[in-house]
């Protein structure tokens, strides 16, 4: 009987997922029958941006994190899928640090083109998953929301692909109950300009706290705070800018910092990062773990060491970002496939553990752009997932760290060529702190439609 997969999720790691399939099966192989589930309305994980918070049209959680303005944090050259190039879907060099829409565009384009959209079935959330050692098969329940209607199916195989930035963690500091400004979590953040001429408090010292404050600065903020847990994120930052220690409490609109100082302020948006969630599985499925770039209790990063028929897609903090999810994905059909053989569980526990310590020993974001270099090295080499140099991508991204520390205002401005073409990417037709439209169209100077 053909074997059936459940995909839990149509993100870039879902995607890469039937992706992978698609690829063996244009080659000949016999592949198995794949079920794709998706909460939203339409693919693409993250990057499929709404204006919606809180629930959506349905009472579900909405997954969206991202926000207008928002430009990839990387450079493009870093993520590129090998399989396809961003020459290829544009028909010709783009900039390096490209916004949310054109990113969009391109992950979406890949999987349009190689004809998968029939294996997902959107506004349908996995409520549950259970695994009978009897059957060996998973029952997966799931809601099917336009219909209204909850129904089960039965799999051979589980790829959990939801993402984990969605779900935000939210501590609690004292007066915030009483605060009378604006108090939102980072998933929660749509429109910087709603905070032109206010003086904002960002709590959190890694990606979402810069890129948000930023983005807040270049929309016209008038100041922005950061407060910082255990280390600053030390850039050189410009007037307008400034880090403290860990906030203790506010009075009114009064924040106390760790350090005694104080600052009046307007708002505060919690960037404390997010939760992996993964509510559909039960207790011995379900991978605890907070953000990192090994989770525990994960071989080769991707399955569940207790019952491998059950994989992880994407479940690790992430420099590398959609071709480590194609990396993990060819890794993961190629042991569906009968290709790849896993071995016994007690290798796959000491293997799992050797990488958890190896990150572990990581001292800098140098190291670690190494070890997770290793690793997506690691998983090619078994696979026929094109060649991607990622000897190359590891120097960009190095280099993508010193730009940062150049100049945090401008290191969106700089130019990378790519690891698959050796095209270097042209600059930008406008800085990145005065590129205030963040369309497709604007991006790529495309004439736009009359109103
Ligand atoms: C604010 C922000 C900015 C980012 N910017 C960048 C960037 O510039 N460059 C970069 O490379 N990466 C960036 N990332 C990282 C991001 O994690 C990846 O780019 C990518 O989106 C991860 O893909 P994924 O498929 O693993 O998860 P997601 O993109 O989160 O997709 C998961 C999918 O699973 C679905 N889902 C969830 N629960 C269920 C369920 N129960 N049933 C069915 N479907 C479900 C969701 O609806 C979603 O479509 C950013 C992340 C955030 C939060
Ligand atoms: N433009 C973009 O491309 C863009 C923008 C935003 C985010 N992102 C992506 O989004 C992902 C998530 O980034 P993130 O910054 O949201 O999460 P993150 O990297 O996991 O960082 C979470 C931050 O919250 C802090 N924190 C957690 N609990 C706290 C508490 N109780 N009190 C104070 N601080 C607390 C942590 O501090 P400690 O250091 O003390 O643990 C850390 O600084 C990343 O992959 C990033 O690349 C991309």
């Amino acid at each position: 009987m053909t074997k059936r997969v459940c995909v839990i999720g149509a993100g870039p790691s879902g995607l890469a997922v039937l992706r992978a399939f698609e690829s063996a099966k244009q080659k000949g192989a016999e592949v198995p029958e794949l079920v794709c589930f998706e909460k939203q309305g339409n693919w693409g994980g993250l990057w499929n941006y709404t204006w919606r918070t809180g629930l959506d049209e349905y009472g579900e959680p909405v997954h969206c994190s991202m926000y207008r303005y928002l430009w990839s944090n990387g450079p493009k050259e870093c993520l590129e899928f090998a399989d396809y190039s961003f020459e290829e879907h544009f028909g010709r060099p783009i900039p390096s640090y490209p916004p949310r829409a054109v990113l969009a565009d391109y992950i979406m384009g890949r999987v349009e083109k190689s004809g998968v959209r029939p294996y997902v079935r959107f506004r349908t959330p996995v409520r549950s998953v259970e695994y009978s050692p009897e059957t060996e098969k998973f029952t997966v329940t799931v809601h099917d929301l336009p219909n209204d209607k909850v129904y089960s199916e039965e799999f051979d195989y589980v790829v959990t692909a939801n993402g984990h930035f969605s779900t935000p963690n939210i501590p609690e500091f004292e007066g915030l109950q009483m605060f009378p400004g604006r108090v939102l979590h980072a998933h929660d953040f749509r429109d910087a300009l709603e905070f032109k001429g206010k003086d904002v408090l960002l709590i959190g010292a890694s990606y979402s706290a810069e890129d948000i404050g930023v983005q807040c600065h270049k929309y016209g903020a008038n100041s922005i705070t950061f407060s910082y847990r255990t280390s600053p994120m030390g850039f050189d930052w410009p007037e307008g800018f400034e880090e403290k220690p860990l906030l203790q409490k506010l009075v009114g609109n009064v924040a106390h910092f760790a350090d005694g100082s104080t600052k009046k302020i307007d708002a505060v948006v919690l960037c404390t990062g997010y939760l992996n969630y993964y509510p559909f599985l039960p207790d011995e499925l379900r991978l605890q773990t907070r953000n990192r770039l090994f989770p525990p209790n994960l071989y080769k990063g991707i399955f569940w060491v207790d019952n491998p028929k059950l994989m992880y897609i994407g479940a690790q903090d992430q420099y590398y970002t959609f071709n480590m999810f194609d990396a993990q994905a060819w890794y993961a059909r190629d042991v569906m496939l009968g290709r790849i053989a896993l071995p016994s569980k007690e290798e796959m526990k000491a293997d799992s553990e050797k990488w958890v310590a190896m990150e572990e020993a990581c001292e800098d974001p140098e190291q670690e752009i190494d070890f997770q270099t290793d690793y997506v090295r690691d998983l090619l080499e078994k696979t026929d997932y094109p060649h991607l140099d990622v000897d190359r991508v590891a120097e960009l991204f190095k280099e993508w760290e010193h730009h940062k520390e150049a100049g945090i205002l401008t290191y969106r401005d700089r130019a990378y060529p790519s690891t698959l073409t050796g095209t270097m990417s042209p600059k930008h037709h406008t800085v990145w702190m005065k590129a205030l439209d963040d369309s497709l169209e604007a991006f790529l100077n495309v004439p736009q439609a009359a109103e």
